[in-house]
């Protein structure tokens, strides 16, 4: 999970994700950066936590990092959460940029729109409310689909099984 300052969102992103999938049963790592370095080492904003928090999610032992070219090798989906980020995010990678492996988040619940996930940072408290009710739907959605998918090949297997 990609944004500018991984103060405000990613924190969010990861968070929520990372909660969603465990609760689905899901062994995954889910993890967040910024591409501009300026709050490396930093905690997450402070509003952020506040409605983490308030969903029941505890986002405060993240620390923010900056993006690196060799996230490309080590993680097997990167989303960024707006359009200026994916443009950060080819410009660090460079020749390890993998399109295959990136996608902005917002496409997995409105394929094709490239819909931004807006920065709350210049804004008061109510954008990050509205900030975690657009993360949280769109992880709903990858793990809707990440459940589906598991489902049908469970289902391949147990087909193989009575064979
Ligand atoms: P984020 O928000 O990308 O959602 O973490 C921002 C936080 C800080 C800055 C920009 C965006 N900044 O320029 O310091």
């Amino acid at each position: 999970m990609v944004c500018l300052g991984n103060i405000c969102r990613s924190p969010l992103a990861e968070g929520i994700l990372q909660e969603r999938a465990f609760k689905a049963g899901l062994n995954w790592s889910v993890e967040s950066a910024g591409t501009n370095s300026y709050h490396t080492g930093d905690p997450p904003h402070h509003l952020s936590q506040k409605v983490a928090r308030l969903n029941g999610i505890d986002i405060c032992s993240q620390r923010a990092r900056r993006f690196v070219a060799a996230d490309f090798d080590n993680y097997d989906k990167i989303y960024a959460l707006a359009g200026d980020v994916m443009d950060e995010i080819r410009r660090i990678a460079k020749n390890k940029f993998d399109a295959s492996k990136v996608d902005l988040l917002m496409n997995e619940l409105y394929p094709g729109r490239d819909m931004d996930v807006p920065d709350p940072w210049y804004g008061e408290e109510p954008g990050y409310h509205d900030v975690y009710k657009m993360i949280d739907r769109v992880c709903e959605k990858i793990i809707e689909n990440a459940t589906a998918n598991r489902a049908s090949t469970g289902n391949v297997e147990a087909t193989q099984n009575l064979k």
